[in-house]
Formats: C-alpha cells, structure tokens, sequence
C-alpha cells in the first residue's frame, strides 16, 4: 500500500482506487461520515451502508453518502476488502458474531469503538477458530449532531484516529486502514489496546462521568432552581459534555469498566486530599494544586507542539520580517536576567521560607525550570509582571515529579538541575525539545559520576538524561576542562549534598550568578583566585530577589544602536556583572560609543542604565580572554563584524558550535546570503566589514540567531526574511515589541 494513494493530495485528485468494496456496517454520524469521506475522495470502488433503520438507509442512498444500501449484512459483505464496524460497542458482539459465521476469508475488519478491550475480546470469542483480520481503531471526533443526515466526509480533517493493532493484524491490514484515516485528512496513532483504554479513561470517559455526576447531583437538590440560576460560565463549561448521548455513554462505561475504575479510584483520592485540605484550612496545599493545575494544560500542549527527537522542530515556521530603514532611539528596559531568573527559582525552592522575586523574565527557558519544581512539589505563584512567589521545601523537600521533567529548549536547566537532581532521594528523566536533545551532556554527567552519581545519558551523551536517586554523592575537586558556567554551577549544586567539600576550578572566569546568590541565600561559598568551593551541611534561607535586566538581551540594542545612523539608546537596569560584559568591551574595542551611567548594586549584583550612540565600528581581532565573557553574544557581535570597517577576526570559540545551534556556521550561513564575506574556522569566525544585502536567512530554531538577523536589517539594502523564530520567545518573549518601539522595522510575517 503506497501512502501515495491516501495522501490529501490523492484526495483531491482521486487516483484509481486501491481497495475494492468498503462495507460500512452502522450510518450514524461516525459511521456516514467515514463512508461518505472515503466515497468523496474516491478512495474505494464501492461503498455499501448497512443499517436496522429503513429511513436512514434511504437517505444515505439519497444523500451520496454510499453507493448502494443493504438490509441483510450477508449480501452488504459479499466481496467486501474491508467491514468498518460503526455501531454502539455493546451491540459489536453479536455484530461480530454474525460476521463469523459469514465465511469472509481476509476480509479486514475494523471498528469506531471507544474502548477497544472490550471490543477485542468480542471479537476473538466471535471468531474463536476461526480466521480473524482485524484492526481495532478509534477516531476521536464528534459533533453535537447525530444521525446521517450529519454525515461529514471532512470530519476527521486534522482529527486524531488511534489504531490498536493487535496480533490479528497483519501488516497489510494495518496499512490499509491507516491509509483510508489518513486519506480522510486524519492524524492517525498507533498505541496498543491497554494503553488506549488508560488513556480515553483518563482524559474522556472521567470527565464525562464527573460531568453528568456533578449536574445530576446538583439538580437532585431541593433548592436546584435557584442553583442553576446562578450558575454561570464556569458550571456551563465545565458541564457542557453532560449534554451527551447517555445511553452512548452508560454503554462506554460498562465496556471500558476496568480502566475506568482505575483512574476514578485515583481521582477520589485527589479529590479525599482536597476535601481534606479545605477541612484543615491548609491553605498551602489548595494553592499547589490549583497552580499547578492553571499552568498544566498550557505546559502539556507545549511539550505535545514540541515533542523533542521524535519530530522535526516545528511544523509551523514563524518567519520575521526585518525591512531596511530603521533606526535605533528612546529608552527601554529588556526583560529579566535568563541566568539569574532560573536561578532565583532553584535556590528559591531548595530554601527554607518563602523567596519573593521581581523582574523574572517570563520566557520559555526560566519558565520551563519553574515548572519543573513545580512538578517536583514547590508551590511556585506567578509569574505576573515579573513577580514570582516561591514556598520553598528546603534542601531535602523535593517530591518526586509525576513523569519526565520537560526542559523544552533550555540548556541550563537541564545541566544546572542535573546536578540537583543526582542527590535526590528518587529518580527523575530529563527531556527536552530538538535542539536541546542534540546537545552534550557528558560535560556534567561524567564529573557527577565521578561524585558518585548514576547518570544515563542518550547516544553520544546526548539527553534524555536518566539520573538515579538515593546515590550518595562525595566531594571532590574538579578541574573543568571548558569554560562554562554551567558545568560550574551543576556541581556546586550537588556540592550542596555531596560530603565534605566540592571545588570547581574553571579555565577562564565565567559568569558567577550561582555564587552570588547562594551567598544572597546566606549559604557559605568560597572563592580563591579561579577556584570555587562549598561544603554541605548548611542550609539556604529565603530572601528577596530583584532581577536586572539581561545584558545579553540589551546587547541587541547595543549593536543596533551602534549600527544605525542617528540612533541613541538608553537601556534601564542593565545587569553589568563583569563576567557577562564581554560584549560591551568588544564593541568599545570596536569604536563603540556607550556609557554606563548611574552604576548601582542590587541584591548582590551590579546594575547600571546603558547609553549607546551611532559610530563607526572597525574590525578587531577579538581578544581571547573576552570569549567567555561574551559567549552568548557573538551572533550580533558577528552583525557588529558585518557592518565594521575592516576585517574582525574570532578565535578560541569553539563552544559556540554546541549551543541552541552551531552558530558559528548557522551565522556564517546566513551573513553569505546577504552578501557578507563571512568565513568560519573551526574555533570562530572571520568577518570583512562590507555592505549587506536582503534574503532569506535560517535561524535553525536559535532564538539569538533569529534576533540578530533581525538586527542586520538596519544597514541592509534590502527585506530580510529570518525564519523559524518560534524559539525568540525562549529568553525574550516581547522582542519584536520593543525592536518596534525603538523603531526597528521587524515584525513577524503576515502582522503589520
Ligand atoms: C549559562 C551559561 C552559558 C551560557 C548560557 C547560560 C548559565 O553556557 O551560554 O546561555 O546560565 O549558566 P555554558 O555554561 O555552556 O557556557
């Protein structure tokens, strides 16, 4: 079975049929449309209706939803390639039953139902000894209508279909039924007949149960007028499903009985913790529910969108436009901190008390770190305009997390909290989006081995990441190999628990947030020269944490001012910490016009408010001991390059292969198709100063690569076209906002 013969476009043009005769035996609303699609689309050469009803085999005739009716299902089946069973699941059995006697050699069979255990079983008792091909699916659409007259040929469009294949599916079989879903427009699954009854248990059949349970009691009631008088929206929605068919429903409950029992044994004792905790007033444990429960739809369907090593990275691209002319002037504050942000909620959850933080940057990468202590029982209120309350559980009150803890496309929770993670009591997997699954993970998991940790990591010590608990962790000192701060701070986090001490010698300074902040948190760090040392046994108390903007953010501003003619900018409460100011030393070193005015320290780090103005850049040679010190920034440190004067040359920055992409090359990439003498060497770059053109530039799903493309747009001649930016908002969700603002001419494609 070609895919070819079911694809959409096959649909549209119907090629010659690859099945024979379709028999659909029960024209209801699941049944019609399925028969009425496949006959549109031309996908069989024949398609017969089977019904009880006179009137409804009349109009499936009279409406073109099949090509001929029959009353006796013997002469319905009579050649038939495939029997679609679309009746209610309790009648399947005896369905079934009559199909085995009817001698139908390998005909398919398949079905609608919506518990296929039991349907399973009705078939193999019905077909005992007998030959049996069979293919158990079920298509999760619907419509408040019923009957054929609403049969829909383009139900299912973009409607999952789950497929169960069992062992009296043959692979043929199998195909054949997966391509008649998918040439009806269907997203179709495959999982096994267990799996599907737990899951429609818990996310369909519970909640209709609860639905219909909860308008029933509420309307036994004697004062039931006046409540359903006040009940308002949320009782509308929450109940909207008790408007379903019930005897379609009693029937579902009693087929998919085990399944069902399971998932309602384990919502009452959820529900018994909440009828317990408003008993007690306990107060903390209702508002970990309820925020856990507000952000848990948003957070699934982020992971769903995004499901790391399975998919490509995105189905959808968002494409930024970037036209030439802008300019760069005003004042502005870039949102929060990344590194501090993720680490105000780590150490806020692992202290004792509660920790109040202000200018938390809402992007995806911080957020996906709040969730995962979410996930591992820290109450955690907020993010709202950047304020973020943490009910932290001290260094030994994690709870295991419910599944795998979801990083999405963040590199520094995943490293940062594999160290944490290797002294839990418990075992947790890490998992992260496409880009993230690509990076090296044996950087920290071979020294946390060496601490004593067992970690599994993915092929070529990619994630996931597989850490076992209860390990105890010794200290030891490590010599990194790399520069990275986040090797650093993963192993001062398990020095946290490890015994004795843990020091952690780097090769060159990198950024030092972790230190400051533990020491904000009142826990003891030492620092001698490039060596930074804790020792256990202490504990972290809660504190308040204000998070400056995020120099790496602003540097796009930098650039773009710098770049632009007649620009100035100022940017308010720039984080100026000297182990992330590489970027402002480059461009001065470059001819860049920027000051730092009124210098200030907030909660142990150093701010200041940033003014930059046009100039006239020339090229350099980038100095070796800046790399470090600027590693996030040499995306639009490249565009600086391209607008320079001269040749600008960068060396000894190699790590910049691993990040969100390879940024050497993704970079270099893209500055060639505008026109940019950009040439990569293994460890950097070498950038000629020159005009630049318009095109099509690709950011491979890097977030920073995106934005400096976007930055170019001021000395280019022409529109750039940046795509796959989905990932901007990862560490800067209002972007494209703010370059607006400042009169950058950016804006996402399709929006003016
Ligand atoms: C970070 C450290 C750096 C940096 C990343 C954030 C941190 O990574 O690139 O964006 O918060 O510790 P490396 O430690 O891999 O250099």
């Amino acid at each position: 079975m070609s895919e070819h013969a079911f694809s959409p476009v096959a649909a549209v043009q119907p090629a010659e049929p690859r099945i024979g005769r379709l028999v659909v035996v029960g024209l209801g609303l699941i049944g019609g449309s399925f028969a009425r699609g496949v006959r549109e689309r031309g996908l069989c050469r024949e398609v017969v209706g089977v019904d009880l009803d006179p009137q409804t085999r009349e109009l499936a005739v009279a409406q073109g939803v099949v090509d001929r009716c029959e009353e006796d299902l013997a002469v319905a089946c009579r050649g038939a390639q495939v029997i679609q069973l679309a009746i209610p699941i309790l009648a399947m059995e005896k369905l079934l039953g009559a199909l085995a006697g009817l001698g139908l050699g390998n005909t398919v069979i398949t079905d609608v139902g919506s518990a296929k255990g039991h349907v399973l079983r009705a078939a193999r008792r019905a077909f005992a000894g007998q030959p049996l091909c069979f293919v158990p699916g079920h298509p999760i659409a619907g419509s408040e209508r019923s009957g054929v007259e609403a049969a829909d040929g383009e139900l299912f469009r973009h409607h999952k279909v789950i497929l169960t294949p069992v062992q009296e599916s043959d692979p043929e079989a199998l195909a054949l039924v997966d391509g008649l879903w998918r040439g009806l427009g269907a997203v179709v699954e495959h999982m096994t007949v267990g799996r599907h009854d737990e899951v429609l248990a818990a996310t369909s059949h519970l909640p209709h149960l609860l639905a219909f349970g909860l308008v029933d009691s509420l309307a036994k009631r004697s004062e039931n007028l006046e409540i359903f008088r006040y009940a308002a929206g949320g009782f509308r929605d929450f109940t909207r499903i008790a408007g379903s068919d019930p005897v379609m429903w009693r029937d579902i409950f009693l087929a998919n009985r085990e399944a069902v029992l399971r998932t309602l044994d384990v919502f009452r004792s959820d529900l018994d913790a909440l009828r317990a905790a408003v008993d007690a007033g306990d107060g903390h444990q209702l508002l970990g529910v309820f925020t856990r429960a507000r952000v848990a739809r948003e957070h699934f369907s982020k992971i769903l969108a995004r499901r790391a090593y399975v998919d490509a990275m995105h189905d959808n691209d968002l494409i930024y436009l970037a036209l030439p002319g802008g300019h760069a002037r005003g004042h502005i504050r870039v949102p929060g901190d990344k590194s501090i942000s993720h680490r105000s909620i780590m150490l806020g959850s692992l202290a004792e008390g509660t920790t109040e933080v202000e200018g938390f940057l809402e992007g995806e990468d911080a957020l996906a770190t709040l969730q995962a202590f979410r996930d591992m029982g820290v109450v955690i209120e907020g993010p709202h305009h950047g304020r973020v309350t943490i009910h932290g559980v001290g260094l030994h009150g994690l709870k295991a997390p419910p599944g795998p803890l979801y990083l999405g496309n963040s590199g520094t929770s995943m490293r940062l909290l594999s160290g944490l993670l290797a002294a839990q009591p418990f075992d947790t997997v890490l998992t992260g989006d496409a880009s993230l699954s690509k990076r090296p993970m044996n950087r920290v998991a071979k020294p946390l081995r060496e601490m004593g940790a067992e970690i599994e990591t993915g092929p070529e010590g990619r994630p996931p990441l597989t850490i076992r608990g209860g390990r105890k962790l010794t200290g030891m000192h490590y010599q990194m190999p790399m520069a990275s701060a986040q090797v650093k701070s993963c192993l001062l986090l398990a020095g946290l628990y490890a015994g004795g001490e843990t020091s952690v010698s780097e090769p060159a300074p990198t950024r030092d947030h972790t230190e400051r902040m533990l020491r904000g948190f009142g826990y003891p760090v030492k620092v001698e020269g490039s060596k930074v040392t804790v020792e256990s046994g202490h504990k972290l108390k809660a504190t308040q944490i204000e998070v400056p903007a995020d120099i790496s953010s602003a540097t796009f501003f930098l650039v773009a001012a710098s770049i632009a003619e007649d620009s100035e900018l100022l940017l308010e409460h720039v984080g100026i910490n000297p182990t992330r100011t590489g970027a402002i030393e480059i461009l001065k070193l470059m001819g860049g016009d920027i000051t730092l005015e009124n210098p200030r320290e907030v909660g142990g780090e150093p701010v200041a408010d940033i003014r930059v103005r046009s100039a006239r850049l020339k090229g350099i040679e980038i100095p070796l001991d800046l790399v470090p010190l600027a590693i996030d920034e040499f995306p639009v440190l490249f565009v600086a390059a391209a607008c320079a004067e001269g040749r600008t040359v960068l060396r000894g920055a190699e790590e910049l292969r691993v990040k969100e992409s390879d940024r050497i090359q993704v970079m270099a990439d893209g500055l060639q198709a505008l026109g940019v003498k950009a040439e990569p060497t293994p460890d950097g770059i070498v950038i000629e100063g020159g005009p630049i053109g318009g095109g099509e530039v690709y950011s491979h799903g890097d977030h920073r690569i995106a934005m400096s493309f976007s930055i170019a747009s001021l000395r280019a001649s022409a529109p750039i076209r940046i795509h796959d930016c989905a990932n901007v908002a990862t560490s800067f969700p209002n972007f494209v906002a703010l370059a607006k603002h400042v009169g950058i001419r950016v804006d996402e494609e399709g929006e003016s």
